[in-house]
């Protein structure tokens, strides 16, 4: 049975205390923030202050997709904002061992997210240091976009990868998922599911995310 992390990316930004309440009684696992700086990708998003709004009102694990330059400079602000785990891109950290240190010993878990063209290779290296790695099945920026099919094969070699090598880590994947696609994308070795708008724009979230956990 998968982790459900719904993202509030797609939530309504008038109504997050309802969205709020609903994730809490949920079967929800954890919680998805996506944090974008508008140079690593092209859109802004929101940053610690709403973070920390999130994490009094919600009661689950708060999992924070940070997609920005230099991570190292905003890491404390995020663990003081209340993130469980922070998630940082392959691409953007010129020192990833370093990146993914500084991540612990500020006392959360770390994960590692590879962009669409990054093959799982370019994690060998790091999957011993780590928690979770956050395949994008999207370009990131938006939710709403389209399941990239090639990721079910990179989710595989990643697990085949981790199985190996006997890492305590798990596989997070992050963009278009469905109702249709979560089965396959759980057959091929996800451990948890990202969904912004299949959660959020579906009549019955709190039915869609039961239904994604049950997939
Ligand atoms: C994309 C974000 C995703 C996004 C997922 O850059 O990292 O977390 O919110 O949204 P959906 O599920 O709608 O693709
Ligand atoms: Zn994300």
């Amino acid at each position: 049975m998968p982790l459900i992390a719904p993202s509030l990316l797609s939530a309504n930004f008038l109504q997050l205390q309802a969205d709020c309440d609903m994730l809490n009684q949920s079967k929800a696992d954890w919680y998805h923030l996506d944090v974008m700086d508008g140079v690593f990708v092209p859109n802004i998003s929101f940053g610690p202050m709403l973070v920390n709004f999130f994490r009094k009102a919600t009661q689950k694990t708060c999992d924070v997709h940070l997609m920005i330059e230099h991570p190292e400079q905003y890491a404390e602000a995020f663990k003081n904002a209340g993130a469980d785990i922070l998630t940082v891109h392959i691409e953007a950290c010129k020192h990833l061992h370093r990146n993914v240190q500084q991540i612990k010993q500020l006392g959360m878990k770390a994960g590692v997210a590879i962009n669409p063209h990054t093959p799982a290779e370019s994690l060998r290296n790091i999957l011993s240091d780590i928690d979770l790695v956050c395949v994008m099945s999207v370009n990131p920026g938006f939710g709403g976009q389209t399941f990239i099919p090639d990721t079910l094969k990179k989710i595989k070699t990643l697990k085949q990868m981790i199985t190996e090598g006997n890492h305590a880590v798990l596989i997070e994947v992050d963009g278009g998922v469905t109702l249709e696609n979560a089965h396959s994308i759980v057959a091929a070795g996800a451990d948890v599911l990202v969904a912004g708008n299949t959660v959020f724009k579906s009549d019955n979230p709190l039915q869609t995310i039961e239904a994604l956990k049950h997939i």
